[in-house]
């Protein structure tokens, strides 16, 4: 991969993580109190005690108001917790009159309350840090992502590879080597997708020719999330190409040649919640090895329901919702079908074939492989 690629995957990567520390540390640096208390009260109380109402003659918008106090005078005594009437009326029984929030409303959480104590006991700043007091974890701020480069979009659609946003209005990419799968090599991927790196999201390479490049490759796709590998010549080794790849969560790799050597690189990718093993050569043990890891969903084929999971719990490879940028009317990766060969019904344009220059669409991710076992029959059914 390109210098320039190398530098940008890095830069995102620094800027996920320096995002994450300041959400959780670097605010209550500048301010306990405006990253964690005011929070609080404008979730739970500024409704009743704030600039629109002051139930009690009380406003808790502003510190000035805080400071100000209610009908009854100061509500928060700073260091004093024990003094502080802001607390007492928390921990009052729910039935109690005087218990706030009133018991008809959405209640603090005893983190909550906790947090709120300790700030007073800390003096009740109204700038600087509190120790011990740190913002709830928030997810890291989705990284802006740019719109892709039209002609790389133009490039995979002349070569037939179906690409569309994973949803309306999203720049991240579904992009699907289906119809040409059987001439998808390592350096035809690299080449169609360096320029989309940053939008790749969703990628499928099903019965293609990838191997090692493209694993590798992947491993440096910073928004990969879900990729579909099944019925390629993967093995351990290729699939220790994706390193610790951080966002892929969901991995396809229903008859490859893994094996149980591929454990300890599923188990190193931080973010996969379900791999599909089905027809791979794992033992009981490794299974059992995965599975223990509580967040990762393993399917292998071995439970009741998994032939039904095979046709219909397909990893969702997105929605049907329209692309934004459609090919237009014409266009050569139009399939020139509507009805599927193979059964009749419907097609859906997420599975399609090429055979005989032709783009085929069928009903579902079954239907090509059987398209495969008697490509002429199937042909005849065609408009
Ligand atoms: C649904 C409205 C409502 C919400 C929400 C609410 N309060 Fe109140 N609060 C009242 C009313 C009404 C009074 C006056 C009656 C009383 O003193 O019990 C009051 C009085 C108070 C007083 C006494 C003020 C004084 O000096 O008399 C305190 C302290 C107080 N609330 C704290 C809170 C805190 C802290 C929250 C959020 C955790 C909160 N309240 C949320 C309605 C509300």
């Amino acid at each position: 991969m390109s210098a320039r690629w190398t530098v940008l995957a890095l830069s995102l990567a620094a800027a996920c993580q320096s995002g994450e520390v300041r959400d959780s540390l670097a605010p209550t640096r500048e301010s306990a109190y405006e990253v964690v208390i005011a929070p609080i009260l404008r979730e739970r109380c500024v409704g009743c005690h704030g600039s629109e109402r002051a139930k009690g003659g009380l406003r808790l918008h502003t510190p000035e108001a805080i400071r100000a106090g209610g009908s009854m005078g100061a509500v928060v005594v700073p260091g004093n917790v024990g003094a502080s009437e802001l607390v007492r009326r928390l921990h009052l029984a729910l039935d109690d009159d005087e218990h706030m929030p009133p018991d008809d409303k959405p209640q603090l959480d005893a983190a909550q309350i906790a947090t709120l104590e300790r700030w007073i006991a800390a003096g009740a700043p109204y700038e600087g840090p509190v120790d011990g007091l740190v913002a709830p974890q928030k997810a890291p701020a989705p990284t802006k992502m740019a719109a892709a480069d039209p002609a790389a979009l133009s490039a995979l659609r002349n070569e037939l590879v179906h690409v569309q946003a994973v949803s309306q209005g999203s720049h991240a990419l579904w992009i699907d080597f289906a119809a040409i799968a059987p001439r998808t090599d390592d350096a035809l991927v690299e080449r169609l997708l360096t320029p989309l790196k940053s939008q790749t999201s969703e990628l499928a390479l099903a019965r293609s020719k990838v191997g090692g490049a493209t694993l590798a490759f992947c491993g440096r796709l910073p928004a990969l999330r879900k990729l579909d590998l099944r019925d390629t010549k993967v093995g351990d080794a290729e699939l220790a190409g994706l390193g610790a790849q951080p966002a892929l969560e969901e991995l396809v790799l229903a008859r490859t040649a893994i094996t149980d050597a591929s454990v300890e690189t599923l188990l190193a990718l931080p973010a996969l919640r379900s791999v599909h093993l089905w027809g791979c050569q794992l033992s009981p043990d490794a299974l059992a090895r995965l599975r223990a890891k509580p967040t990762l969903r393993v399917d292998f084929g071995d439970t009741p329901d998994t032939v039904i999971a095979e046709v219909e719990d397909k990893p969702k490879f997105t929605s049907e919702l329209p692309s934004p940028d459609l090919p237009p009317a014409g266009d050569p990766s139009a399939p020139v079908n509507a009805k599927c060969p193979v059964t009749g019904s419907p097609i859906n344009p997420k599975y399609t074939r090429t055979f005989e220059g032709k783009v085929i669409a069928f009903c579902c991710p079954n239907c090509p492989g059987e398209f495969d076992t008697d490509p002429a029959k199937y042909a005849a059914k065609l408009p």
